[in-house]
């Protein structure tokens, strides 16, 4: 459902329904859940995210090798770790982003002394050490309890170079690259799930027509297979390929028509789609600092995620009626200004409460297109842009955005609600945006959760679950919020964003939250 017609079912529910009185500053807004008409399911792996070999994402991040003094278990850090499997994560995208059109998988397998250190030639000239590799990526992967997204190098890699990757990490021990595995210490095949066939073939990775990418996907969709036995029928791994560039429709257009004309020799499973919340490039606006009008800027671009998924997925549409092919937002979040004395080309940003807003309304807009987009993942997990975490040594902070992703956990498969709800407006510097933002869902278990984000900085929010034919006698759960949009943790002060408990009783038949200016809430109505 688009917020366009979120608005027209509002003004609908709210002519037949009793406002209810206002306190002091705080607008009432009624949500009409309609449970009677279950959408489709929210689909894990939108809560996906992104490790790229880039500054300290990796390396420091999650890598600090098995010597170190930092606490780690064969060389991945205990506390992110720890952190990772709290958000549940359905799946992790690697080795990049621009580093894996120029990444050699063979550089990093076998003993450290076969290891081949390179330039990373996309992000700072670093050098590439290249001990985190397959098996430590995979390692990764299993200590936190996800499925691997791999994204092979199409860009200065050849289709042979990514099908033996495959081979090699899918194929049985009777086979030489299976027996090459077995020898680097892992006989059994290992699960790969996604396979993306390159990245940003019209940017970093190639620079590529879209026609031309369309002929070299059709290659690799054919040829890089998966002959883990185990992935046979619905574990069959799914290949994404490369999308559009935001608002540009070409690459949609082309590769959504080579598969509609595609022969039985290949097929595809989804289209990426890279969308980063910028304020205008090269990203330029600080992470911390900024004052209402940038916080509003941001807010309100973020919401073009909605009408960017209705045109790619109207091209969609046209090729593919039944939504085979899924929408993959493999690349979202906010992308700016480097944070004052870090290396530029790591690309370090701080997270505040504006990030916590941005990933909800995100989400929200994820889940209300949960028919076409059925993968995302937010750039990046570790130390990079909207980060879930960020270290510093041995030291961890968790970031708003983490909690956001924490506090969505229950969304994760539960079935999308429409919610009907007249959200107001909020300006400030020229720019007005919704002041709420909700979505609903149903668990597996027909427990009913809600999200409700009150954008505005200033005012809270007075939220009236409604849920037809049903009676919500109490809402519990955690709300998120914070003195300033621009308060963030730091290593020193961790707590100064973090979840807090709410609930909320029925009274006189009513169910009122009351929400904070600039916070998130995630409840379960229990009847
Ligand atoms: O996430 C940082 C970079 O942004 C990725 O490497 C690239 O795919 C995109 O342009």
């Amino acid at each position: 459902m688009t917020t366009k017609t979120i608005f027209m079912a509002a003004a609908a529910v709210l002519a037949f329904s009793t406002a209810a009185p206002m306190s002091a500053q705080a607008q009432t807004v009624r949500v009409a859940i309609d449970a009677a008409r279950p959408g489709p399911v929210v689909d894990r792996n939108i809560f996906g995210q992104f490790a790229e070999h880039l500054g300290y994402g990796i390396y420091g991040g999650v890598w600090v090798g098995p010597d170190s003094p930092i606490p780690n278990v064969r060389g991945m850090r205990t506390d992110v770790v720890t952190a990772l499997k709290a958000l549940k994560v359905p799946n992790v995208r690697w080795p990049g982003g621009c580093f894996a059109d120029e990444y050699h998988w063979r550089d990093g397998i076998g003993p450290a002394s076969e290891r081949k250190p390179g330039i990373n030639a996309n992000w700072g000239d670093a050098v590439e050490p290249n001990t985190f590799g397959t098996h430590e990526f995979m390692d990764f992967v299993n200590q936190i309890g996800t499925e691997a997204y791999l994204s092979v190098n199409v860009g200065s890699g050849t289709v042979k170079e990514a099908s033996d990757w495959l081979g090699y990490m899918t194929s049985p021990t009777t086979t030489a690259l299976g027996k090459e595995r077995a020898a680097n210490g892992h006989p059994e095949p290992y699960k790969v799930k996604y396979l993306g066939i390159g990245n940003e073939a019209w940017g970093c990775g190639g620079s590529m027509t879209p026609e031309f990418y369309a002929d070299q996907m059709k290659l690799y969709a054919r040829y890089v297979r998966n002959f883990n036995p185990a992935q046979k029928g619905p574990e069959a791994m799914k290949r994404i390929a490369v999308g559009p560039d935001g608002a540009k429709t070409e690459y949609t257009e082309a590769v959504m028509k080579a598969w509609k004309d595609k022969t039985w020799a290949w097929d595809l499973e989804g289209l990426s789609l890279h969308n980063y919340t910028v304020g205008g490039w090269p990203p330029h606006l600080p992470s911390t600092g900024f004052g209402e009008a940038d916080y509003a800027t941001l807010i309100k671009e973020t919401l073009g995620m909605d009408n960017l998924i209705a045109t790619h997925g109207a091209i969609m549409d046209k090729y593919d009626p039944e939504k085979k092919v899924a929408l993959v937002v493999d690349e979202w979040g906010a992308w700016l200004a480097p944070a004052p004395g870090t290396n530029p080309g790591f690309l370090i940003q701080q997270n505040t409460m504006r990030d916590a807003v941005l990933a909800a309304v995100n989400i929200n807009i994820f889940a209300r297109h949960a028919d076409r987009v059925r993968m995302a993942n937010i750039a990046q997990m570790v130390n990079v842009l909207q980060a879930m975490i960020l270290t510093d040594g041995p030291k961890m902070v968790l970031t708003p955005t983490y909690h956001v992703f924490r506090m969505y956990t229950p969304f994760q498969d539960a079935t999308f609600l429409p919610a009907a709800y007249d959200a107001g407006t909020y300006t400030a510097g020229g720019v007005t945006l919704p002041r709420v933002d909700a979505a609903a869902v149903k668990t597996k278990d027909g427990q009913v959760w809600l999200a409700v984000t009150n954008i505005d900085p200033n005012k809270p929010a007075e939220i009236v679950p409604e849920v037809a034919g049903r009676r919500a006698r109490a809402a519990t759960g955690e709300v998120l919020t914070a003195p300033n949009v621009n308060s963030h943790n730091t290593f020193d002060a961790p707590n100064t964003v973090a979840p807090k408990p709410i609930s909320a009783q029925a009274r006189g038949g009513q169910l009122t939250l009351r929400l904070p200016p600039k916070s998130v809430t995630v409840v379960r109505l229990d009847f």
